[in-house]
Order: C-alpha cells, then sequence, then structure tokens
C-alpha cells in the first residue's frame, strides 16, 4: 500500500468546549496522568485509544516514548517560547496534548499517515480542552510526513515526531503497523549509509520539516539510539540542521517482538544495531541515566560491554530477559 495522499485538509479551527463524539467498538479509555505526574505536570488526562492508535502503559511511565518526548520538551520550554507546535504522528494526541501543557502555544497541529488515528486525537484533545477550560487554535490532518502542513502553507516554531524506522513494504496504514512500520518506498532517495541504518524515515522527516518551520523554528526528532550517535548527527548535518541531543534516557524496548525481529532481519556482517541488557543497564546507569550527560550513558554502557546486537537481543528477550535501547530525543535548528 502507498503512502496515501492528504484525506482531509481542514483549516485549523478554534477549538475550546466541544462534546465527545460517540463510543466506537475497539476503544478504551486510559487514565494517562501519572505519566503527566513523572514529569510534575499536574493536570488530569485521561483519554480514549482505539486499535489503531498507539498504545501507552501509563503504569510504567518512563517505559513510553512520551516521557523523554515531554522531558525534552520541558527543556526547550526554559530556553525559548513555542508559539505554534507540531506532532508529525500524533497517535492518540497524548504528545500535543503534554505539548499544550508545557509550552502553552496559540497554535497545535497534529498530524498522522493512519486515517483511523486523526479522529481519536481530536477527541482527546477536545476533551482534554473541555475538562481544562483551555482553548487553543488546532488543526488535525491526515498525511505524509510534513506533507499536510506544507500542502496547507502551515508554519510552527516546533516539529515534533516519534517516527517508525523499520521498511516494510506490505504495510496496512489503518492499522498498528502504521506505529512499529515505515513503507520501503520511503528510503527512495534516501543516501544508502542512512537507509542500511534503518534512518529513512527521519532522514526525509528531517527534509520535509524544513519547508514548514518558522524562521526562528526547530525540529524534535524522538529516536531510538540504535545506530551510532555520529551517523545522526551527521545526517542532521546533512539535512540542513544544527543537532542537539537535547534528553537521553535507557527505555524499555517495547513491542519488542515485532522490534527485535525488524532490526534483525536488516543487520548485515558490517551493519548491528545496539541493545542492551534492560535491567543490567538500569544497575549500571544506577537508573536511566537520563541525569547523567547524554553521550555518556551510550559510553557508559558501550563500555562496561553490554552491548548487544539485535538477533542476540530477540533471542535474549525470547528467553524472558527485559531488553532496553537509547533514547535521544534531538533538536535540529536550521543551518
Ligand atoms: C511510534 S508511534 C508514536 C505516537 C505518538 N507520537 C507517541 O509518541 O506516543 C508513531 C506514529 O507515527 C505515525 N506515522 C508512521 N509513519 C508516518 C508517516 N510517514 N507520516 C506521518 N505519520 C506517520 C503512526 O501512524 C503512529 O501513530
Amino acid at each position: 500500500m502507498a503512502y496515501p495522499i492528504i484525506v482531509s485538509l481542514p483549516s485549523p479551527t478554534v477549538v475550546t468546549r466541544h462534546g465527545l463524539s460517540n463510543k466506537s467498538l475497539g476503544t478504551r479509555q486510559v487514565d494517562v496522568s501519572p505519566l503527566f505526574r513523572s514529569c510534575g505536570l499536574k493536570s488530569n488526562v485521561t483519554v480514549e485509544l482505539n486499535d489503531s492508535t498507539y498504545d501507552v502503559n501509563p503504569r510504567e511511565p518512563k517505559n513510553n516514548w512520551l516521557y523523554p518526548a515531554f522531558k525534552a520538551f520541558q527543556i526547550i520550554a526554559q530556553r525559548r517560547k513555542v508559539n505554534s507546535f507540531a506532532s508529525v504522528g500524533t497517535g492518540p494526541a497524548i504528545d500535543g496534548i503534554g505539548a499544550i501543557e508545557i509550552f502553552q502555544p496559540n497554535e497545535v497541529i497534529l498530524t498522522d499517515v493512519n486515517p483511523n488515528v486523526i479522529p481519536k486525537a481530536d477527541e482527546n484533545i477536545n476533551n482534554y480542552l473541555s475538562n481544562n477550560h483551555r482553548s487553543v487554535r488546532y488543526g488535525s490532518f491526515t498525511g505524509n510526513l510534513c506533507d499536510p502542513l506544507i500542502q496547507s502553507r502551515l508554519m510552527v516554531d516546533l516539529a515534533y515526531g516519534n517516527l517508525p524506522n523499520i521498511p516494510e513494504s506490505g504495510i496496512d496504514f489503518r492499522t498498528m503497523d502504521s506505529s512499529s512500520f515505515a513503507h520501503s518506498s520511503l528510503s527512495t532517495g534516501v543516501p544508502d549509509i542512512y537507509r542500511d541504518h534503518l534512518l529513512s524515515t527521519q532522514y526525509k522527516y528531517l527534509l520535509s520539516a524544513k519547508n514548514c518551520l518558522n524562521p526562528k523554528g526547530e525540529v524534535l526528532v524522538n529516536l531510538g539510539g540504535r545506530v551510532p550517535n555520529e551517523l545522526v548527527e551527521g545526517m542532521f548535518m546533512e539535512c540542513g540542521y544544527f543537532p542537539k541531543i537535547t534528553f537521553s534516557m535507557l527505555k524499555l524496548q517495547t513491542e519488542a517482538d515485532i522490534v527485535l525481529d525488524g532490526y534483525s532481519k536488516y543487520e548485515t556482517r558490517d551493519i548491528k544495531f545496539d541493545f542492551y541488557l534492560f535491567d543490567e543497564g538500569l544497575r549500571l546507569l544506577s537508573g536511566t541515566g537520563e541525569d547523567l550527560p547524554p553521550k555518556l550513558i551510550k559510553d557508559e554502557l558501550n563500555n562496561c560491554g553490554l552491548r548487544i546486537n539485535a538477533k542476540d537481543a530477540l533471542s535474549l528477550h525470547r528467553r524472558g530477559n527485559r531488553i532496553g535501547h537509547i533514547v535521544n530525543v534531538i533538536s535540529g535548528i536550521p543551518s
């Protein structure tokens, strides 16, 4: 299935206190307040998920991608004002809600390639705004990477993305597969070195985001540190950004079956991906390592021999071990 063209291009609308639409089958309510609390955010937030939206586990806040995302948002909020925020690949819009809490922006734009996701994101944003008596200029779109923003000529101060890396030719974008797999066609035109390290989505995202950033805007990439930091930094620079790792930590590999299997298939004699035995890593770093300078986390883990490749990680996972990987949230300021 090729990337869908944009199926909805609403103009951003002012959203204040809308009612929730009727629940449909396959939906469930999740109280994600513990995730917000873990980052010092006090609002009570409940969202509704469906079978297509990316999952969240609020009982273990730090094992979600949203924890490093919110921490990075908080660090960015200390150094600059973000008036307009976009999440590219928002899933159930928890990242958008976190951005509203942390940046207090005037405008939020949420996009996703999965057409079954955006209606749920809309509901969750409306519900949050209604419950918290807030208003924000809000728009949502279905489409590939930043295409919806570009086509609607929307520019933002911060474009955030936590996008899948594993190429797959036959994915159905209407299912939760869209969270873990990227269509192989995204690799077209990507330099071999980045394609072979499964960075094609990120490369294309960086290029597309440049077209929808305000003059002082920046891009933010939430990325598994499974490849060398220097390679990722080189990719940012090649795409026209100054990179900076804003936040870094050791995180549990979620969806371990499919992700480790996916990375294993792309390992070669020369290319191995970096994973770690999670509990040993936590012990070594005395926690997730989030208080350490970002580059030190990888050095500490690697120097102590805790690094394992994807194939070994998969077999260790199948024998009941918890596997971890580094997360780097990297900001890019156009050069
Ligand atoms: C790993 S989930 C992250 C969801 C949410 N941002 C979070 O951090 O919890 C990735 C999301 O990106 C979406 N996605 C995947 N490929 C995309 C693309 N090419 N363009 C836009 N969204 C995409 C998926 O449908 C999914 O909702």
